[in-house]
């Protein structure tokens, strides 16, 4: 699992190539759904909120949005290709829209029609291949007229960054996983496009330390969870705060946190800072989440568990199979 972390830039750099030459419809779309789940899904996470000029929406269940119509283009997102939802938002989808994009290494969802499939290595856990999985996504914008800026300059400069803060976020990581043990991590943080990161870190501590993590968002939890905060005390000792932090993020944010830690004062003294490094919003995302993800792993490590298998998903696949 380590080495498929410190994959991630090696990743980037391979799936430059991956999308193929397409032809143009004669009208662009003017929206995109990405439909995936879970390792597959956080790639459509990601793209909506790095993109916000574009209406991108993330869909994460069976049913699909009902205004997709012909100007929409669907994104089918699975690493294994036969993740049920995704192939029932193809189903759903594919008569809908006016183009159809498969992103996968293999399985039903291969076989299927699509105006463009981009093929990505078998052979890796789905949350492992999140290089494979999200670098074709800005291209497929660009390939369609969605974005004016060729993204292949910025990636390669993502993946140039990661490799060379790869072995700095690692030790960090190191260091900092041994906090985590026997704790609740609850991750707030103060921005969409960290909360998409905060969802990676939950899935990642779910799949590779096989634990159970909370996540929310400032302002959001502002005005709700903050009330319950601290409450049952008996789970303070045993809870982790962590606060993931935007840099771009609204000043007024910044306060909120600030008066936030003063009332949890006394209660909740477990807390972890993340100040992300990065030339820009992009970096400072992707490192954060290889922070995250050597967290997971390092946790795994030191609590005796094994971060690769994921045999309840498995079971759970199975059993809804037959
Ligand atoms: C396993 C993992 C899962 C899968 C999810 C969907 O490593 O991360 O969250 O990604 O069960 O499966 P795929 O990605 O094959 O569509």
């Amino acid at each position: 699992m380590k080495e498929i972390i410190n994959s991630l830039p090696d990743q980037i750099l391979r799936a430059l190539n991956s999308v193929p030459a397409v032809q143009r419809p004669t009208r662009r779309p003017g929206m995109v759904i990405g439909c995936g789940m879970g390792g597959s899904g956080i790639s459509t996470e990601i793209l909506a909120v790095l993109y916000p000029a574009i209406p991108i929406v993330a869909n994460k269940d069976y049913r699909v949005p009902v205004y997709a119509d012909r100007r929409t283009l669907a994104l089918f997102v699975s690493y294994s290709g036969n993740t049920e939802e995704t192939l029932n938002n193809y189903r759903l989808l594919a008569p809908k829209v006016g183009v159809r994009v498969i992103i996968t290494s293999g399985g039903a969802l291969s076989a299927k029609t699509a105006e463009l499939k981009v093929k990505i290595p078998a052979g890796l856990p789905p949350r492992g291949a999140l290089g494979y999985l999200y670098t074709p996504l800005p291209i497929v914008l660009h390939r369609y007229g969605l974005i004016r800026k060729d993204p292949k300059p910025g990636l390669t400069n993502l993946a140039k960054f990661l490799m060379k803060s790869r072995n700095a976020i690692s030790r960090k990581a190191s260091a900092l996983a041994g906090r985590f043990v026997g704790k609740l991590p609850v991750i707030y943080s103060d921005s969409a496009l960290y909360s998409v990161v905060a969802n990676r870190w939950r899935c990642q501590l779910n799949e590779n330390a096989k634990t159970i993590c909370h996540t929310n968002v400032i302002p959001e939890m502002n005005h709700n969870e903050i009330v319950g905060l601290g409450r049952p005390k008996k789970f303070n000792r045993d809870t982790l705060l962590v606060f993931l932090h935007d840099p771009e993020t609204s000043p007024r944010n910044l306060r909120r946190e600030k008066i936030m830690k003063e009332i949890i004062r006394d209660d909740l003294k477990n807390i972890i800072d993340i100040d992300p490094a990065g030339r820009n919003c992009t970096e400072r995302m992707f490192w954060t989440i290889m922070l995250g993800d050597f967290i997971s792993f390092y946790l795994a490590k030191k609590t005796g568990v094994d971060p690769l298998p994921v045999k309840r998903i498995e079971y759970l696949k199975k059993r809804l199979a037959q």
